[in-house]
């Protein structure tokens, strides 16, 4: 199934590439680090034990939380908001901690399905719905039973680390750290090294996305790395026909 919102970075392209290569003799964990709007996770058959979603961007994570368990209270509070420009900047205005978790949830929805691109930055002067409940039903059922965690990878992957683990991790990719908001220790070079480091002693697999960047291709020499093309679609949108666009596909296994 589809995820219920754009993302930036978001891998609706690149989703079957990756679960192609998940492990073959199975996993009994799924670990998704860089949650984000969780493409692969909801691509993914609903995994029989144990799964979890992970993003440090905490509207992000309460907007999960809160389509799990009361997408109707969600929808509800977006019931009579229109799509203007005005509104949309309350919205970004607003002080979330005089907001209820619900209203937080409605708020985040409502900024990511009107902004442009999904920055959640500047209104996409798009006239569109924030709710479809439909959707938010399905994703409220297959987020049944998935653990919704907000926590940095560091702390994350050896909290969530063991040999039956798979985890899929799509950091912010190498030079554009910037379009996300990713906590108070950033995404700089040492953020990169630090995640290989993590992974590197990992008793669990991993699977990792990323742009093919000489800087990733030699933080991971040690690895399995296979190079994905895809289309650009930012620049076929542009007029130029048959852009490509490489990413690279990493694994301990
Ligand atoms: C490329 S996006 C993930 C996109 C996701 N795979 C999808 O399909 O929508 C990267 C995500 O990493 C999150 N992030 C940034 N720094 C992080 C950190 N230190 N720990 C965990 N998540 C982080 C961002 O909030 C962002 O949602």
């Amino acid at each position: 199934m589809d995820s219920f919102i754009a993302w930036v970075g978001g891998k609706k392209l690149l989703r079957k590439e990756i679960v192609n290569r998940f492990p073959e003799d199975g996993f009994k964990k799924y670990v998704e680090v860089f949650g984000g709007a969780g493409w692969v996770l909801f691509y993914k058959e609903k995994h029989a034990e144990k799964e979890v979603y992970n993003d440090i961007n905490s509207e992000l994570v309460n907007l999960f939380k809160n389509v799990k368990f009361h997408p109707e209270a969600v929808a509800k509070e977006l019931e009579l908001t229109l799509s203007a420009r005005e509104i949309f900047e309350k919205y970004k205005a607003a002080d979330v901690r005089q907001m209820t978790e619900i209203q937080r949830a409605a708020r985040y929805l409502y900024l990511i399905k009107l902004s442009y691109g999904a920055t959640v930055r500047s209104f996409g002067c798009r006239a569109r719905n924030a709710v479809d409940m439909e959707s938010l039903q399905r994703v409220k059922s297959r987020l049944d039973g998935v653990l919704i965690e907000n926590k940095s990878f560091a702390k994350l992957i050896p909290a969530q680390d063991g040999a039956g683990t798979l985890f899929y991790c799509d950091p912010p990719y190498h030079n554009t750290e910037k379009y996300y908001d990713t906590g108070e220790d950033g995404f700089g070079e040492e953020m990169h090294i630090f995640l290989r480091d993590t992974l590197k002693g990992i008793k669990g697999k991993f699977i990792l996305s990323y742009n093919d960047d000489e800087f990733i291709r030699e933080l991971y020499k040690d690895f399995v790395i296979e190079e994905v093309e895809r289309s650009d679609n930012l620049k076929m949108a542009m007029g130029e026909k048959g852009s490509r666009y490489k990413e690279l596909i990493i694994r301990n296994y």
